[in-house]
């Protein structure tokens, strides 16, 4: 796409000229639902949402992992349909097969183990929003199934001789390079377009800064109130957190947070050190650049496992949420570390 990604031509979506604009939205909604943010680009991408709410044309939202187009994808919604269904289907996680069987439904018989028949989230998102999450991932034949229902609004359930008529709002996602699929032939240039009515794109929070100290606020607040504690975040470390570059987004900065939280011992909160130990699996020890020498990633694991695993008071529950694996994990880690009987 040349010039700017988060703004769409006119031409694009024609029923936009059409359309009624909203005069607010509710962007703080109750749950997970809350864009924070009023940098220049979080504002463009609200001004974008406002756009795609007040039409039904099919929405493409692009941007890198953890950036917020779940979240994008459930404002345009709430917005635009909030009282009908909202059916997500993650299309990379799904054998060919069964995708198939998820997007169009099925009939009774229709292959083996089909023992009753299923309405396919096309069905299921009838009146409503279909979120294609993923999209960049979707098997070649499927895509071509996908710019058939787009083009002709009418699905098949396998197995089944009947068309059935839907009205579906279509919001895609994708944090591939989705431009690069179509030039390498691996994604349809025809569908791409189909779906590229109205583009969101969202861009990495090491494009937005100056919204980190409110997430971070905003974060701390809200997973701190699940425990009836207050915390304060020394301005020092704010400054580190702005400094670092957040490859997982804002999910990283979100689950920072629940980190610091649960390693904290009073109120006041030391994310930057948490950061220094993730730092520590890339950045050299001694040296000059030319000399650099690295720790192997084993000793940092099981630094900051050994780390952890005090701090939670040797509890392997508890640990093992805070560093995001499996309790079993955990236990082998731990006995091949030699952590089970250290300090
Ligand atoms: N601007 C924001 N304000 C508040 N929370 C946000 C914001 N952006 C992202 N989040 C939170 O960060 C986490 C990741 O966001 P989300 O799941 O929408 O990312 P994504 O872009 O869909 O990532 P992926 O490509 O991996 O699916 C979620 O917990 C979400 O609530
Ligand atoms: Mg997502």
């Amino acid at each position: 796409m040349n010039g700017d990604p988060t703004t769409t031509p006119a031409h694009a979506c024609n029923e936009l000229a059409h359309a009624e604009p909203r005069a607010s939205l509710p962007f703080v909604l109750e749950g997970s639902v809350t864009l924070i943010g009023s940098s220049p680009v979080i504002v463009r991408v609200r001004k974008l949402i406002e756009t795609a709410s007040a039409t039904p044309c099919t929405t493409l939202i692009t941007g890198e992992t953890g950036v917020g187009k779940s979240i994008v994808a459930r404002l345009i919604h709430l917005a635009h349909l909030g009282d009908q269904p909202f059916v997500r289907v993650s299309c990379g996680c799904m054998s060919d097969h069964l995708i198939e069987a998820e997007l169009f439904g099925y009939e009774k018989g229709a292959f083996t183990g089909a023992a009753s028949a299923h309405r396919g989230v096309f069905e299921q998102a009838e009146g409503g929003t279909l979120f294609l999450d993923e999209i960049a991932t979707l098997p070649p034949h499927l895509q071509t199934s996908l710019l058939g229902v787009l083009d002709d609004k009418i699905i098949r359930r396998i197995g089944s001789e009947m068309n059935r008529r839907i009205n579906v709002r279509i919001i895609a996602a994708t944090n591939a390079d989705i431009e690069a699929a179509v030039a390498r032939r691996r994604f349809r240039e025809d569908l791409f377009h189909r779906l590229d009515v109205l583009r969101i794109h969202v861009p990495p929070l090491r494009e937005h800064r100056e919204d980190i100290r409110a997430l971070w606020d905003y974060f701390v607040n809200t997973l701190g109130s699940h425990d009836g504690r207050r915390f304060r975040t020394p301005d020092e470390e704010h400054d580190l957190l702005v400094q670092y570059d957040w490859p997982g987004n804002v999910r990283e900065l979100r689950n920072l947070a629940e980190r610091a939280i649960l390693l904290s011992n009073d109120s006041t909160l030391q994310p930057s050190l948490l950061l220094r130990n993730q730092a520590a699996q890339t950045a050299p020890v001694a040296g000059n650049a030319g000399e650099a020498r690295f720790l192997p990633l084993a000793t940092v694991e099981r630094e900051h496992i050994r780390h952890v695993f005090t701090r939670m008071s040797r509890n392997y529950t508890r640990a093992a949420r805070v560093l995001g694996i499996s309790l079993s994990t955990l236990r082998r880690k731990i006995a091949r570390y030699g952590l089970d009987h250290a300090d």
